[in-house]
């Protein structure tokens, strides 16, 4: 996303709810009152949790001077780890894994449709605003390769076919079972076949 399109979305102003400054409060106690600072982590959750999902740039401001530390500190911290959404996301946010497993197995193909029926640059919504999609690193399902997460769930052993179903469904607002493309049971064998048992001697 481009400087330009960062600053339009930002709002004025950031501030947590009465709920969430307690919250804070009680992060902030779990530390030294000289190591406020090792809060950052828990508190860019909660901004993001208050804000849909995402952190303004204003919260960054402001989570630096509740912790008492220079805003680039909080800054870097909130563009160093994946899971912080530094623009908004979709009600349907889509996670492609990327890494060599999945990349093997045919990830780009998922990029793709993504870039096809979402929107063409990651981090950048739909246009019925429903969806977003970003690329991430290995998500921990590389036996079910390729895979991609949507909000909380996986939905694994894709082909660009499938991948493509699941988008379209998301963009009219249903979401569809996760789980195995090919049905598989967790990490087990297709079908019924069974490892290991069915080789002599094995
Ligand atoms: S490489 Fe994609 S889940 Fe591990």
């Amino acid at each position: 996303m481009t400087i330009k399109k960062i600053s339009k979305i930002q709002p004025d102003f950031f501030e947590f709810s009465k709920e969430n400054l307690l919250e804070v409060e009680k992060e902030i106690q779990k530390y030294p009152k000289t190591r406020k600072a090792s809060a950052t982590l828990a508190l860019l959750y909660l901004v993001q949790k208050q804000n849909d999902n995402w952190i303004p740039i204003p919260a960054i401001a402001y989570v630096a001077k509740l912790l008492g530390v220079p805003y680039m500190q909080v800054y870097e911290v909130s563009t160093f780890y994946s899971m912080f959404n530094l623009s908004p996301v979709g009600k349907y946010f889509v996670q492609v894994c990327t890494t060599t497993p999945c990349m093997i197995r045919g990830s780009k193909k998922i990029l793709n449709a993504c870039k096809k029926h979402i929107s063409e640059n990651q981090h950048e919504l739909s246009k019925n605003k429903l969806c977003s999609w970003t690329e991430v690193e290995c998500l921990g399902a590389c036996v079910n390769a390729p895979m991609m997460q949507i909000n909380q769930d996986y939905f694994e052993d894709l082909d660009e076919n499938k991948a493509e179903e699941i988008i379209k469904t998301l963009l009219e607002d249903k979401l569809p079972k996760p789980g195995s493309a090919k049905n598989r049971k967790n990490t087990a064998p297709e079908k019924e076949r069974m490892t290991l048992l069915e080789i002599k001697n094995a």
